[in-house]
């Protein structure tokens, strides 16, 4: 039996994780609306000393094996994309979250990263692929976010694994997003909105990370959104990248077909591109959490 989380336990717990630096805020306000330019990240990016030093040593790193050194932040950024200018602003502050190990969910530290990266690389390809009409780099950074509420409440599931896996074969309605909620009174999504709400994320973000497992509950506005979110945490897991315990224990929305056309070969053609972009990706934000400089 794990230990309830109260509304106030809750909050404290938020209190306690590291909070967003202001340039990584304003850089996820910025990357939401459709309307910005890479020169206003460039421009964001330029105000962080910090940033652009990480920026700069992450792109001239070996993993994206350059011949000649790049100096300018300017020429970095539209080499990295804004996609991985976001991923190095996020794990600068909140790295230690997704490095954590989730005990709870019998996951080792790395494995909610990786995770998340594999779902936000789907999600984005799946934008692309089926011409959504959704930012691909939004979706990309929805992706990223979407389980972070996994590394607030895993401390609270710790022991819990059987009793989960219990609960839902014992009623099959149950997913584990439920299950949470049973045994701790919160969930995963729950949790990881009110850290939305500390970190004061733009609202389409905050709805990536409540409706994920349960997209047609999301704004009709961002649904689109949350579906490609769905789609990419579902092949995340089919990849055999879960976070231990719960992976493919959750329901797949069928109604995501009235939003999104993935033909068996646009499905083969993302997971492949999952794979190669997650390791050229992972190879180079490898430091991410276990070095702020
Ligand atoms: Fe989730
Ligand atoms: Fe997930």
């Amino acid at each position: 039996m794990g230990t309830k989380i109260c509304k106030e336990n809750l909050q404290q717990i938020i209190k306690s994780v590291p909070m967003l630096s202001a340039s990584a805020s304003r850089l996820l306000q910025l990357t939401s609306n459709s309307d910005h330019q890479l020169l206003d990240v460039v421009n964001l990016v330029k105000t962080d000393a910090n940033l652009t030093a990480r920026v700069l040593k992450i792109v001239n790193s070996a993993a994206f094996g350059l011949i000649n050194e790049i100096t300018s932040i300017d020429r970095a950024i539209s080499y990295l994309g804004e996609r991985i200018v976001i991923s190095i602003a996020i794990g600068d502050c909140a790295g230690k979250l997704f490095e954590k190990e989730l005990s709870g969910y019998e996951a080792a530290g790395g494995d909610l990263w990786k995770h998340d990266l594999r779902t936000a690389i789907a999600a984005r390809e799946i934008v692309v692929q089926t011409e959504l009409e959704v930012s691909p780099d939004l979706a990309f950074t929805a992706g990223l976010l979407h389980d972070i509420g996994k590394s607030l409440i895993s401390d609270y599931l710790q022991g819990t694994v059987p009793e989960a896996i219990e609960l839902i074969s014992s009623q099959d309605s149950l997913d584990y997003l439920e299950a949470e909620e049973k045994i701790i009174g919160v969930d995963h999504t729950l949790a990881g909105f009110e850290l939305a709400q500390a970190w004061q994320l733009p609202e389409e973000l905050a709805e990536v990370i409540l409706y994920h497992h349960q997209p047609g509950n999301a704004s009709e506005e961002f649904r689109l959104l949350v579906y490609a979110v769905h789609l990419g945490d579902n092949i995340a897991m089919l990849g055999g990248f879960g976070t231990g315990s719960d992976s493919m224990q959750y329901r797949l929305d069928p109604k995501y077909t009235d939003y999104i056309t993935l033909s068996p070969k646009t499905l083969a053609n993302v997971m492949l591109t999952v794979d190669m972009e997650f390791e050229k990706l992972e190879e180079s934000l490898n430091n991410l959490g276990r070095e702020t400089t």
